[in-house]
């Protein structure tokens, strides 16, 4: 093949926490913040992993902005200025009418498929030709699912802001529910926990950093860990011991939240689809699948077998360079303005 592998070919997962690049001439998957920080309003300061980093100490007049909420595209215009940053990062050459593989959400609307070109279709993008896949279906092809033979799969993608929760039979998706619990909110419970039990209040950062160290579902490690903080009482900042018990059953509210949810789900599910879900299994997805005994735990509180992707918050991505790669699986790609249905 010559021409063909010439042409520049792109996935792109823009979540709310983080935006994924699958690039095929490289054949690299890249993460980057999805953030951007803006001087006075109009000046790009900083986007990315560097805007991140100043996440919750910036000085007044620069604002870190999250141009995506909930999964969704929320500020058009800072999330095309993080798109064109993060892809110019990237990759230097894009050629002359580069494809791009997106993941969206399964039910946009008009608007919503407009905004993706709208944004996409600037400076080297500009002739670039958009294709969407849906995210559950990349998802499900990361995994290995037998898209057109399952009876009853579901997929739990626990994101930043959200987690969807999407059941698979017979090639199509028969149910999708998106709730707006997500790691942010597992950051947020480990917040007002220490808060309760030490008098400290700890920044999103420091709550995350205590989440990877400490957190587990299974058995409490009887650990602790040492973080900085606001006194609560005197408002003068201070060091507290934090406890493995405060951070994890702070991160267990969360996830049994995020369970009532689905055990809802289940419950409304017809006898047939119930007994193949028992052999088709509830797969997690997303950076919220990375939180240590979470299968375990679901098991034990929904009564069916629950595994984790083994690509984490990377599975969406993986899903859509396999359709890059693979012609035989294009047909999960549509173009953003005819339907898919
Ligand atoms: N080791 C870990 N343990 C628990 N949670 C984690 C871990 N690593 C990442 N996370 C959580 O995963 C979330 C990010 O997941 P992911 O990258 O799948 O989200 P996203 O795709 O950016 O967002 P969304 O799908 O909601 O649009 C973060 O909020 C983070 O708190
Ligand atoms: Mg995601």
């Amino acid at each position: 093949m010559t021409g063909m592998n010439l042409t520049h070919v792109f996935g792109i997962d823009m979540g709310t926490g983080s935006v994924k690049i699958y690039n095929r001439n490289t054949d690299t998957i890249a993460k980057e913040m999805n953030m951007i920080a803006v001087r006075n309003h109009e000046n790009v300061f900083a986007f990315g992993n560097d805007a991140y980093e100043m996440y919750e100490k910036t000085p007044e007049n620069i604002e870190v902005i999250t141009p995506m909420s909930e999964g969704r595209i929320h500020d058009v215009q800072m999330m095309e200025a993080v798109l064109h940053l993060v892809m110019r990062k990237n990759s230097r050459f894009v050629g002359y009418a580069p494809v791009l593989f997106f993941s969206v959400p399964l039910d946009m609307t008009v608007l919503e498929r407009r905004a993706y070109v709208s944004i996409t279709k600037k400076g080297r993008f500009r002739r670039s030709r958009i294709l969407f896949v849906e995210k559950p279906f990349a998802d499900a092809l990361a995994i290995g699912i037998p898209v057109r033979s399952a009876q009853g799969t579901m997929i739990v993608n626990i994101g930043a802001e959200c987690t969807e929760i999407s059941l698979l039979a017979e090639g199509r998706i028969i149910l999708n529910r998106t709730i707006d619990i997500g790691g942010d909110k597992l950051n947020a419970a480990i917040i007002s926990g220490v808060r309760r039990k030490s008098g400290l209040t700890v920044s999103k950062r420091t709550a995350h950093r205590l989440m990877l160290t400490l957190a587990n579902l299974g058995r409490d490690k009887g650990e602790g860990c040492k973080a900085a903080g606001i006194d609560t009482d005197t408002g003068l900042p201070r060091d507290g011991i934090i406890s493995s018990y405060t951070v994890s059953s702070s991160v267990r509210e969360v996830i049994e939240e995020i369970a009532f949810e689905i055990r809802r789900v289940l419950d409304r599910l017809p006898p047939q689809i119930q007994a193949a879900l028992q052999k088709e299994e509830i797969w997690l997805t997303g950076g919220g699948a990375r939180v240590p005994g979470i299968c375990d735990h679901l098991i034990k509180l929904l009564g069916y077998p629950v595994e984790a992707s083994e690509y984490y918050e990377y599975t969406t991505i993986e899903g859509l360079k396999q359709v890059a790669d693979h012609t035989e699986l294009r047909k999960y790609a549509f173009a953003p303005l005819r339907g898919n249905k």
